[in-house]
């Protein structure tokens, strides 16, 4: 209990509403060593909290609510191999995917890097053999496309980062299957050879029925334009059900496995990662895994104080809890992050997105929040209007690098840079009543028009916003990247008191959809269900061709 007879929480939640009300611009006219206090780095990796309504002092403090959510206890348990996803009896290590065999990390007192690392040099012979060819298709010709069927972990992750790296692409090209919508795998094939396409079929358990279904979908390609006997050439998988791979038909040496201790969303790292090393090349792959690595370190190691996944789970605790606001934008000004947003919409609300703690009880704050968002410059011609005068307040987080991969293009890396700057200025700044005033009159409005609409040009600025930066977007630091996100998620679930690790409220939809087909397929009547659905489905029936 704090000074007050307030736990540490409810101290925080104070300051949090008096550091809201207090603002952030003021801080910067105040403080002249702001930016130097509230900025952290790891190499070239820059986090920049300053524009946040949050003083040394608060974050002081919310250094000391980690502690006492034994922070560091529950990252060390991790780390060593744990069950720390209580509700599954799982370990959670997919750290052990970027490590070396050195870094020595064991499940249950069983070392796994080796078992890692076999399953990398397969991945990377299978790899080479496709890029160079000499795994080619039934005709002998080399593989040009690579689709990878998977949905949510098995999908996300490498699409986000196959496209994230596209300046590095030096094998054949790569599209992602996911919605059971026969649209997606429709528009997909459209344009692809059967002869030289290449299908991945990711799932972690192998049961998942949109993959399933594509996946059926793809082998009646190959089969009806090449027969049967090519089928097995145009196949791999990725899974951890080896079992349920092999009863599909696909051999298992163009099976490659990964481990329950990986949570699908966790998971890029994996062999699930496979269409991007096809992309890329098993080096590039390394180089990937090598970022994530570093930033794991620097977790594992750095003081709470200057840890960067640390500093920005507190920074997001302290936005929602805090401060209350339910949503927060991930505003990436790189167009080949414009997957990002989606994909750590399910890192982060697939994992936090709980209102049951680990002691079994319904948690006393708020949790996850609301993630969304879109690259920049676009965002700021649709949605960021809201952001700057709507009656919500959502912290942004702006990630950008200082170089981008065109050389002969430096004038368009300005002009991102630039607007990016000028969005988090213009969210902490603000504009008074009184500058909208002047700006008007000084445009040659009339004094009772300059009234009239200065109201309307105000920004009440002292909003907050995130800035990470980093020098270029390479494999190492998209890696780097990721890892910080993932840590962060981590973190925040501590301060929440919730198991990141488990997704039982996807399960229920699941569990209907299967109750629901026989009855959109017609073969039962709806009797029996809600009078929505019931009227649904005679909507449909009457629709349907
Ligand atoms: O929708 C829930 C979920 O289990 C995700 O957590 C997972 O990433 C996705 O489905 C796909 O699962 P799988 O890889 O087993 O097909």
């Amino acid at each position: 209990m704090g000074k007050f007879g307030l736990s540490l929480e409810q101290e925080l939640e104070s300051l949090g509403r008096k550091a809201a009300a207090g603002g952030i611009a003021r801080r910067f006219a105040e403080d002249e060593g702001r930016f130097d206090a509230l900025s952290f780095r790891l190499d070239d990796l820059l986090l920049d909290l300053s524009k946040c309504a949050l003083g040394r002092d608060d974050l002081d403090a919310l250094i000391r609510f980690a502690r006492s959510q034994a922070l560091e206890e529950r990252r060390d348990a991790m780390f060593d191999g744990a069950p720390i996803n209580a509700t599954e009896g799982r370990a959670v290590l997919h750290v052990a995917l970027r490590a070396e065999p050195a870094d020595g990390y064991a499940v249950n007192g069983s070392s796994v890097g080796e078992e890692v690392e076999a399953v990398l040099s397969a991945m990377s012979g299978f790899c080479e053999g496709v890029r160079s060819g000499s795994i080619a298709s039934s005709s002998g010709a080399r593989f040009t496309d690579v689709v990878n069927i998977g949905i949510g972990g098995s999908d996300l992750g490498p699409v986000m980062v196959a496209l994230a790296l596209s300046p590095y692409h030096d094998g054949p090209r790569t599209h992602f299957v996911s919605n059971v919508d026969g649209a997606h795998i429709a528009d997909t094939l459209k344009g692809l050879d059967p002869a030289t396409t290449l299908f991945v079929v990711a799932s972690k358990t192998f049961t998942t029925i949109e993959t399933m279904t594509n996946a059926q979908t793809a082998r009646r390609f190959i089969a009806d334009a090449l027969g049967e006997a090519a089928v097995g050439a145009h196949f791999c998988a990725v899974s951890t059900a080896l079992d349920k791979v092999s009863a599909f038909g696909i051999g298992q040496e163009r099976t490659f496995g990964f481990w329950d201790w990986v949570g699908g969303r966790y998971s890029v790292w994996s062999a699930i990662g496979l269409p991007v090393m096809l992309a890329i090349g098993p080096q590039r792959f390394r180089e990937f895994l090598a970022g994530a690595r570093a930033l794991d370190r620097h977790f594992r190691e750095a003081p709470l104080e200057k840890n960067l996944p640390v500093l920005l789970g507190l920074a997001g605790w302290w936005h929602r809890v805090a401060q209350g606001y339910p949503s927060r934008a991930v505003i990436p000004y790189d167009q080949r992050l414009s997957r990002l947003p989606a994909y750590l919409q399910q890192l982060d609300m697939e994992s936090n997105g709980k209102h049951v703690g680990l002691d079994g009880a319904r948690v006393s704050t708020p949790t996850g929040p609301l993630v969304w968002g879109e690259p920049g410059t676009n965002g700021q011609h649709a949605f960021f209007q809201l952001l700057h005068q709507g009656t919500d307040i959502v912290p942004v987080e702006f990630i950008v690098a200082a170089n981008g991969h065109e050389d002969g293009l430096k004038e368009h890396q300005d002009l991102l840079l630039a607007n990016c700057l000028a969005q988090s200025e213009a969210l902490m700044k603000g504009r008074t009543l009184e500058e909208a005033r002047r700006q008007l009159l000084d445009a040659g409005r009339s004094p009772d028009e300059a009234e009239r609409i200065a109201p309307h040009r105000e920004f009440s600025g002292d909003r907050p916003s995130i800035t990470i930066l980093y020098d270029r977007l390479t494999p190492f630091a998209l890696g780097r990247l990721v890892a910080l996100y993932e840590h962060r998620v981590f973190v925040e679930a501590q301060l929440f008191g919730i198991n990141a690790f488990d997704q039982w409220g996807v399960e229920l939809g699941k569990e209907l959809a299967t109750g629901l087909l026989p009855v959109v397929r017609g073969e039962e009547t709806p009797e029996g269900r809600d009078a929505s659905t019931r009227g649904l489905v005679r909507a449909i029936a009457t629709m349907r061709s």
